[in-house]
């Protein structure tokens, strides 16, 4: 089985999945968290190098405040927990999005977790969170415009790369693999410049219910695809 260096999933359906279970859609949420510390040590094993997961969108916070501030309480939990989490998998966390939105002491564990893992490098983990695209873009192109109006860019110099170093993802090589649990085929606002030759993968379950079987179902289905590029392939 030919393993995708960077897979990135929309984690999509808790809400649903406490709903058909008659329970709150914070439930969901508590049991999605759960699924992600599972998820890492499965993409550790399985020798994948890069996961980004969409954990919160930019446009998230339209939710109703007690699910906004569920998820707030549920990430001070996990940002937390997290850095035995890094410790164990050799992990180096990296929170991309605007976390200048949260409250200090969310920002404040974001950076301590970063730093703790900085120099692991089994696997590289990216967490979305107050993440959207179009965000991501504005906030890199306005440096990008500062630097330029500075005189340390010249326009004519300015190049796909350059563009990549001034998103969230700098350094980071793009998705193999989208994975959308939950049966919704769209991308909400998840990385739009980076996904431009990612296969992407549209499944039923629910991500509460996405577990390493459902991972390599997801991996077999990438290793029938064919990966052209623009280009042709050769006869064979
Ligand atoms: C994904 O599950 C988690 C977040 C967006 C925070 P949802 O909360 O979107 O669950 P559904 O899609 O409503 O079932
Ligand atoms: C996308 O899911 C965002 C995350 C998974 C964090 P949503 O559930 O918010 O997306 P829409 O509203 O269905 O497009
Ligand atoms: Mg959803």
């Amino acid at each position: 089985m030919n393993v995708p260096n960077h897979i990135a999933i929309i984690l999509d359906g808790n809400g649903r999945w406490a709903k058909a279970k008659g329970m709150p859609r914070s439930y969901g949420h508590v049991k999605g968290c759960a699924n992600l510390e599972t998820i890492c040590d499965d993409m550790k094993e399985l020798g994948v190098k890069y996961l980004t997961v969409y954990a919160f969108s930019t446009e998230n916070w339209k939710r109703s405040r007690e699910e906004v501030e569920g998820l707030m309480k549920l990430f001070r939990n996990y940002l937390k927990k997290c850095i035995k989490i890094s410790e164990k998998n050799q992990m180096r966390v990296k929170i991309i999005g605007d976390i200048t939105a949260f409250d200090e002491d969310i920002q404040q564990k974001i950076v301590e977790l970063e730093e703790f893992s900085k120099d692991y490098t089994e696997l590289h983990f990216q967490i979305a969170l107050n993440y959207g695209s179009r965000d991501e873009i504005v906030r890199g192109i306005r440096r990008l415009a500062q630097d330029a109006a500075e005189g340390k860019i010249d326009p004519k110099e300015i190049d796909e790369e350059q563009i990549g170093n001034y998103l969230d993802t700098a350094g980071i090589p793009d998705p193999d693999l989208l994975i959308r649990t939950s049966g919704e085929q769209r991308l909400s606002n998840f990385l739009l410049w980076q996904l431009a030759y990612t296969e992407f993968y549209f499944t039923d379950v629910p991500w509460p219910d996405f577990h390493k079987p459902e991972l390599i179902q997801a991996i077999e289905a990438y290793n029938h695809r064919d990966r052209r590029y623009g280009g042709v392939k050769e006869e064979s």
